[in-house]
Formats: structure tokens, sequence, C-alpha cells
């Protein structure tokens, strides 16, 4: 991602304590204390310019998000945008969104065991090189860290336009044995579902024509029961039809 330095960024988000958080070590365990509240916390992972993660937050007030990245600038527009979001879902006064300037290589030193619901991971970096490969967000290291941090609701949503890390990180969910669902190849195939709030990266690679990747890992054990249920409901033969009598 390419980013313009502008003087004076750093001191702008040191004086928005209520979206920036500098010092995020400081929270491990103390989320819901920052927040208010004790609602699921969803977060993603390389947020980039913040679009997704600031819609949803606008769209869905009782979910507290957590948005991270490692450089000053995309928080900066992150912050811009959370507070035109707000604005333009009628919902100023909302405090449901933190950003966080962190490198997720030690997700484990800001969150405890089970304090996320659901971890995003939108375009993150392919990495293609074989030396890199550890570097994916998606390598079996970093995946074995989510799950301690995740709840017993916990899911992972994964969406990439690189075929090439799709294969990989299926992979790699399935060698840690985690049941998957949702899986598709072209996300876009019939327009954008209604569920789906694109991201920066999505929205070009969408006009550029190419398939988005996607699925959802089930994580947690209440997850797994529920998605067991509605596979068991969609199971059931269909229930015969009364025949009306002449
Ligand atoms: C390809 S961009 C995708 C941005 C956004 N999710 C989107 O879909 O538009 C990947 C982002 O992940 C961030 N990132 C990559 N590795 C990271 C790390 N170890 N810690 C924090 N952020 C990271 C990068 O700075 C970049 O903003």
């Amino acid at each position: 991602m390419r980013l313009r330095g502008r003087k004076g960024t750093r001191e702008e988000l040191e004086r928005q304590t209520d979206l920036v958080v500098l010092d995020p070590r400081a929270y491990k365990g103390r989320w819901a204390e920052r927040f208010g509240n004790a609602n699921p916390i969803h977060v993603e992972l390389g947020m980039g310019k913040g679009r997704f993660i600031t819609q949803l937050s606008a769209q869905n007030p009782d979910i507290n998000y957590i948005g991270i990245d490692m450089f000053d600038q995309l928080l900066h527009r992150g912050a811009d945008k959370a507070v035109k979001a707000r604005a333009e879902h009628g919902r100023p006064e909302l405090r449901n969104l933190a950003l966080v300037l962190f490198n997720i290589e030690h997700i484990e030193d800001i969150f405890a065991e089970g304090e996320l619901e659901r971890v995003y991971l939108n375009f993150s970096d392919p990495w293609p090189k074989k030396r890199h490969h550890r570097r994916r967000l998606t390598h079996p290291n970093f995946v074995r860290k989510y799950i301690r941090l995740l709840n017993a609701n916990g899911e992972i949503h994964f969406k990439t336009d690189s075929e090439m890390l799709f294969e990989f990180s299926l992979n790699s969910f399935a060698d840690l044995g985690l049941r998957m669902r949702n899986i598709t190849f072209s996300l876009h195939r019939d327009g954008n579902p209604a569920f789906n709030v694109m991201t920066e990266y999505e929205a070009k690679f969408v006009e550029q024509g190419k398939p988005i990747y996607r699925c959802e890992v089930v994580v947690g054990s209440a997850a797994l029961e529920r998605h067991e249920a509605v596979l068991a409901e969609a199971d059931k033969p269909a229930r015969p039809s009364i025949r009306q009598e002449a």
C-alpha cells in the first residue's frame, strides 16, 4: 500500500483518544472496560484505510469493533472515515470502534484468551515467496493464536483476491482441524451479496473483474454447535404435503 507521509499525523492520533489506541497492551483483558460494555468484540487484522471496519461499526452499535494496522497514516484515514460513517448513519455518538496501531505478529500481547468473538482477515498481504510464507496472516502459527483469543462463538472470516493465498489458507485451516463453511470462489458472481461490506482493496479488484475468494471458519464450540444444527435442519426430508380429499 502506497502511503504519503504528513507532518503532525502522530500528534493528531495522540489527540483522538476516543477512537485511536496507541498503547493497546494496556487493554489486554480489559477491552470491555474501554468500550464500557460487554458486547462481543470483532477485530479486523490489517484494516488498511478502514472502510470495512468503520462501516460495520456504524451499522452495528451492539458490537464492538477493533481495526488494527501498523501505519500512522492508515489509522489517521480510518479515524476520518469513522467520523463520516457515523454521521452518514445518523449515529455521531457511537463509541463502539477502536483503531489500534500495532504489529499483528504480537497479537497475543493485546488480547486475552477468549476476549474476541470474530477475526476478519480481508485481503491480507499474499507474501508469494516461499521463504516469506510464515508472514502470511493465515499461516498456522498465526491461526493458532487466533484460536486461543476467540471465545465459544468464535469465527474467522477471510476474503482475498489471491487464489494462491486462498489455497494456502484453506489448507492451513484444514491442517488445524477447523471447520469451514460458505466457501466461495466468486463472492460477487451475482453482484455484491447483501451481507457483504466491501473493503478498499475489494472495490478495486471487483472493478477490475477479478474473482474474490471467501470462507468462514467456525472455531468456537457454540459456533460449531449452531453450524451443526443448521446442517441437520437442512438435511431433514421435506414434509409430505397433505392430500386434499375430493
Ligand atoms: C493489502 S492491505 C488490505 C487492507 C484492507 N483490509 C482492505 O482490504 O482494503 C493489507 C494491510 O495489512 C496491514 N498489515 C500487514 N501486515 C501487518 C501486521 N503484521 N501488522 C499490522 N498490520 C499489517 C498492512 O499495513 C495493510 O494495510
